[in-house]
Formats: structure tokens, sequence, C-alpha cells
């Protein structure tokens, strides 16, 4: 979907629907009473009739008035005028406008809300959030099903701004579409079921991201090459799959060429069995989602490419399939991993790290500026943060901040966690450098805790989205997490 900057009144302006906020106490913005007038006081007297409130989110769907060009009106409640409200506020209203414009007819939609104020953003930030928000919201699976889903009209959008604003609010609305199209490409491999979305598949899709762009080289390791590596812990994880391990690599040139690297690291397990582990039967399809760290790292390069960044960018994906078979990895296996630490495996379902820590110190030939990795690692990260918020965990608080506050201004959030040394020991071996799991407690911690025994020679950083990157029950699909935090991490910093 398209959107674009207007500055032509919104009485006048032919569009399929036409999003006005109202506040309550039937304080009318100068938009809506604009309107209003223009249709002869319609509008004042629905909300004194008590139809409209104003309160935050609430929607009011108006068939086209006599006076006004629009085919329809959206009343969006944005709560009280004289309180500027918050980001998340925000999106909870915008998410509502675009269920309502999308399950409508109209064909192209009109955004009216200039008048309305949010703490500490400005303009262009709602203009960019409203586009990947209408985006977002339009995002179809695309299911294995037969026979055509419903077909949505909505293709075009239009931003309502100040003549002088057209140029910064069209590069905000061109922002916000590119976050939405990452975000559609990692729910899009997100949801594809484990025998399409295999490793070599992803390693396909990598190399469709990079074909006919002279910034962006794909190069794809197999297990051979990861053999000569030396990357025993990664390979141990694939040993009992049919399908081979692959480590992906795009290199996007867009900076200096003298300017450090930021790299992305993805868990890609195209599916997590557990291995000899096994994971119980119940919701075990789920764990088809295991790869959208990966999903998202991919989903941020081609927002990244999209908007042509002028930054240089890596992205490693260590995609592997976690199977039980004969040849499969044991409890109380040993394996060397490609920073020379061996490594007790005590729990085959730990293999997130396994594939990780292999791929971090691979990131080391990159000099990185920064290395942020992103897994779906830990159930008990959703013990501890639910499924609203990333676990964040880094060697640098600096990075860390950097993070959160990209996560809140992206209206996807993380919260930092410790990654103290008293939780180390928790994961000593008597057999090894290193177990792969620690003694109970603080399982997403041990975890994070495992992984910095790699990433000592750089600021990093690690997001745990098991909580984040899908949904289950009913509504289950990838939520495209954190795609957008990410790339506002990236607009900021790299
Ligand atoms: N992929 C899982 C983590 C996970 C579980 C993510 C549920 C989302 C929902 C990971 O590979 C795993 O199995 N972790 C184990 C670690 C344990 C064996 C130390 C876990 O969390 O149970
Ligand atoms: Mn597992
Ligand atoms: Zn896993």
């Amino acid at each position: 979907m398209e959107f674009q900057a207007k500055t032509s009144s919104p009485v006048a302006l032919r569009s399929g629907f036409l999003v006005l906020p109202v506040f309550e106490k039937g304080e009318l913005p100068a938009v809506t009473a604009a309107v209003d007038k223009a249709c002869g006081g319609q509008i004042s007297k629905l909300i004194k009739q008590g139809d409209v409130e104003g309160t935050l989110a609430e929607v009011c769907s108006l068939p086209q008035l006599e006076g006004c060009a629009a085919q329809r009106i959206l009343l969006l409640g944005f709560g009280k005028k004289k309180e500027a409200i918050s980001g998340d506020d925000f999106d909870k209203a915008i998410k509502k406008a675009a269920a309502s414009v999308k399950s409508s007819p109209a064909k192209d939609v009109a955004v009216a809300i200039a008048e309305v104020a949010v703490k500490d953003r400005d303009e262009a930030w709602k203009a960019r959030h409203t586009a990947k928000l209408f985006g977002d919201a339009l995002y179809k699976v695309n299911a294995q099903k037969s026979g055509n889903g419903k077909v949505i009209a909505l293709k075009k959008g239009f931003y309502c701004c100040d003549s002088k604003k057209t140029s910064a609010i069209n590069s905000a609305l061109a922002t916000g579409t590119a976050i939405a199209k990452g975000m559609a490409l990692c729910k899009d491999l997100g949801n594809l079921p484990g025998n399409i979305c295999t490793p070599t598949y992803l390693s396909n899709e990598a190399r469709k991201l990079a074909r006919g762009n002279s910034k962006l080289t794909a190069k794809i390791l197999n297990e051979k090459q990861m053999r000569e590596l030396k990357m025993g812990s990664l390979l141990s994880v694939a040993a009992g799959s049919d399908e081979e391990a692959q480590l992906i690599v795009l290199e996007y040139k867009g900076g200096a060429k003298t300017a450090k690297p930021t790299v992305l690291v993805g868990k890609g397990i195209t599916f997590d069995s557990g291995g000899i582990s096994l994971k119980p039967g119940a919701a075990m399809d789920e764990m088809k989602y295991d790869m959208c760290g990966a999903a998202s790292v991919l989903g941020t390069l081609k927002t990244v490419v999209e908007l042509a960044l002028p930054i240089n960018l890596v992205v490693i994906v260590a995609a592997a399939e976690n199977m039980p078979s004969g040849r499969a990895t044991k409890p109380g296996d040993i394996v060397t991993s490609m920073s020379g630490q061996t490594i007790e495996i005590l729990n085959t379902d730990a293999e997130g790290r396994l594939v990780l820590c292999d791929a971090l110190t691979y990131a080391e030939r990159f000099k990185p500026k920064a290395v942020v990795d992103v897994a779906t690692l830990t159930g008990a990260c959703i013990v501890a943060l639910g499924n609203h918020t990333s676990g964040l965990y880094s060697n640098s608080d600096e990075l860390a901040q950097k993070l959160f506050d990209a996560g809140i201004k992206a209206g996807d959030k993380a919260w930092h966690m410790p990654l103290w040394d008293e939780y180390q020991k928790q994961l000593d071996s008597n057999f090894a450098d290193i177990a792969n799991i620690g003694t109970p407690g603080a399982g997403s911690v041990t975890a994070a805790c495992f992984l910095s025994r790699f990433t000592k020679s750089y600021d990093w950083a690690h997001l745990d989205i098991a909580g984040t990157a899908w949904t289950g029950g009913a509504a289950k699909g990838a939520s495209g997490r954190p795609v957008s935090m990410l790339v506002e991490y990236l607009l900021q910093h790299a």
C-alpha cells in the first residue's frame, strides 16, 4: 500500500474513507468542525445524541455525507483534547481505524490527524506510524489454502498535512511503508510450514533478496564449508535432520567503505522438535516459528534495501532443523564450537544457542560496530515477560539503552534484563568448558549468558523474542516483530 502527503482540504478530498479525529466532551478539532459545517452539522448532531463520545480508539463509521467529497467517514476517538496522548495510545487508535477501513469496500483512505498531539513525537513520527500500521493491517497470510480469500480493496493512502511539511511527510510515509514490507516478509517466512520453509528455502530467499542489487551480496555456506570452519556446535544441531544446515551471510554496503558494519544474527531453526530431548506434542506445530529471529533480520534487511539506507549492514542466519534420529546429537555429547570452547550438550532442545554461538564467532570477521542477535530462544523468557515484551540483554549498557529506546519509539518494546556474572556459574560443566543448559532458575538469563561467552570481542546485544514473534490460539500468526524496533535502531545509530 502506497501512502502520500495531501495538502488539499479534507472537505473536498475525494477518497473512499476519510478518517477524522474526535475528542471527548464534543470538542471538535478544526478539520472535523470544517467537515461538520460543510455537512450541515451532521457530525455534531451525532455527538450531541451520544452516538460518539471521542474516547480513545473509539470508531464510528458514517456513510457518505452531503457536502463532503469522501465516500465514507470514520470518526476516530483520541480522548481528551487538551492532553497529548502516548505513542502507544496513538498506535492503538490507528490500528482500530485500519481494521475498520480494511473491512470496508474503500479503495483508498485519507487520514486527517494533524491536530492530534502525541507526547514527545512529531508529525513525521505520526505519519511513519500511520503508514506502517495501515500497511501491516493489510497483511494477508500467504496460506496454502485452496480457493481465494476475501479480496481487500484498500490500495492507497493519503496523509493530510500542511503544505510546508509535504516532503518531510512523504519521506516519513515511505519509511513506514518500507517497514510494513519488511514485516510482511518476516511474517510470510514465519508462517510458512516447516516442510516448505527449510534451511535451503531460507537460503534461496536470501539469494532472491540480493538478486539485482549491486549493494547486496549473498553468500551461503553449506555443511561442508561449516565443517572446514570448525562450526561443530551449529552442525551438531543439524546432525539428526535430513535437511542440510545453511549459514546465510548477506552483506549490504550502502555506507562509506570504511564504516564498520552493524551485524544482525538470526536464529533460523526451521523446525524445533527438541531433538532427542523431544518436546511434548501439544502445540509442537508452533515450533515452525523457531526461525522467526532469522525472518526478522531478513525482514529488516528488506526494509533497509527498500529505503537504500546509507549504512553498512551484515545479516547472518544460522539455519538448521532440529530433529531426532539415529545420527542425532544425544544428551551428554560434547562438541567443539568454532571459538574452540567445548560444550556439553545436556539437552538437545537448547539448540538455539548452539547454532547462534558459531554464527556469533563468525561475525567477528566483519569487525562490527555492534552485533545484535534475534532468537526465539527460551520458554523462560515468556514466563518472565509474557507476550508483550521481548527480552533484551547486552554486554554494553549503551547499546542496550539504544535498543530499548528504539523499541519504545517503534512501539515494539523490549525490557533490559540482567546479564550479571553471578548467573554464569549456572552453566558450569564437569566435562566441558560450558554446559548448554543452566541449573534451574532464570532460564532466559542463562541462555543469554551462554551466548555472552562467544561475544567478548565486540559490543553485542541479544533479543529473546520467544514471547513476541508470533501469536498462538485462534489468531495464530507471526507478528513481524522486532523488525520495526531494529529499523528504528538502524535509522538512529548505524
Ligand atoms: N525454541 C525453543 C524456545 C521456545 C519455546 C520459544 C516455546 C517459544 C516458545 C528453544 O529451542 C527451547 O526449546 N528452549 C528450551 C531450553 C531449555 C531446554 C533449557 C526451553 O525454553 O524449554
Ligand atoms: Mn529447542
Ligand atoms: Zn528452539
